[in-house]
């Protein structure tokens, strides 16, 4: 695996590689999910990697930023482990230099739960993906439906600045008892993790729990109660159209939606979102 450190390296190394380029983008501290997209990645493309940049620009909070895990060296022994191509692994300074900072109209994607919650938070995602695209200049771009209005965010990008690159939405990889994988895990402890799988399972399991249209109201209520159990502290928890993100206020168990959900555990911000029917 080649590790790719300044811009000039990382455009030098992809003009010459073979096309087609599959890429990912991170902020480190890997996991299972994030190796899932790799592999992909890899499956569908000559060459394929990673950056690995944890984005000042995406942080609302400073605590935040600077509790975000760091794990260099165990994050490239798993890329190794997994057969990267490569690994952008730019120092903020250098990375930044070369963009300066743009307002991007996002629209409703934006405006929405993470939107509301996190004001300035998807500018920040979209300026670094704006950028790392510039460098990588990859084919096809991998992320995950974790974080779904992420993706919507990229997808809206990638329309309005005529980005020439796939965007490719992968299924959510949990652990066994359904809790999401996520590098913020690595700061709960066994209990907190087991009480957080609680509440992703009761957000999976909405079709068992309730019938077609019944009022969001009254599923927040239910999921506000369990977090309240635990002492977790929501954010929102929203059902929302698939495509366009509008906030429905009632649950079309057939229609395309995702049940999507944001608390604290403690300290510990989570995002959680099923996408219903489950099965699509
Ligand atoms: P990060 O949280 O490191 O996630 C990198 C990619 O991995 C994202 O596309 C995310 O959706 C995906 N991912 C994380 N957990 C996952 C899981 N359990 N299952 C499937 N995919 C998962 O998202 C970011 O970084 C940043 O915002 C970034 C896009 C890199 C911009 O800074």
């Amino acid at each position: 695996m080649k590790i790719l450190r300044t811009v000039d390296e990382a455009t030098a190394f992809m003009n010459s590689q073979e096309k087609p380029v599959g890429f990912v983008p991170t902020m480190g501290a890997l996991h299972e999910g994030h190796l899932t997209l790799l592999k992909q990645a890899k499956q569908e493309n000559a060459v394929a990697g990673v950056s690995i940049f944890v984005n000042p620009l995406q942080f609302n909070n400073p605590t935040d930023f600077a509790n975000y895990p760091i794990d260099t060296s165990n994050d490239v022994a798993m890329l190794e482990s997994v057969g990267a191509d490569f690994l952008f692994l730019p120092h903020k300074e250098e990375l930044l230099k070369f963009h300066e900072v743009e307002h991007y109209h996002l629209g409703e994607v934006d405006s929405v739960m993470e939107g509301s919650f996190r004001p300035g938070h998807f500018q920040g995602v979209a300026n670094i993906v704006d950028l790392l695209f510039s460098v990588i200049k990859p084919q096809n771009a991998y992320f995950g439906e974790k974080d779904f209005q992420q993706l919507a965010v990229i997808r809206k990008l990638v329309e309005l600045k005529n980005i020439p690159v796939n965007i490719v939405g992968c299924a959510t990889i949990r652990e066994s008892n359904g809790l999401a994988l996520s590098s913020r895990n690595r700061r709960l402890d066994t209990e907190t993790k087991e009480q957080a799988a609680e509440i992703s399972r009761f957000i999976c399991s909405l079709d068992e729990r309730y019938p077609s249209q019944t009022p969001t109201e009254a599923i927040r209520a239910d999921v506000y109660s369990l977090l309240g159990k635990f002492n977790f502290r929501a954010d929102y928890f929203e059902i929302c159209d698939h495509y366009n993100l509008h906030l429905q206020e009632k649950f079309d168990r057939s229609g395309f939606v995702n049940a999507c959900i944001a608390y604290y555990a403690g300290e510990v911000r989570l995002i959680d979102n099923c996408p219903y029917p489950p099965s699509r």
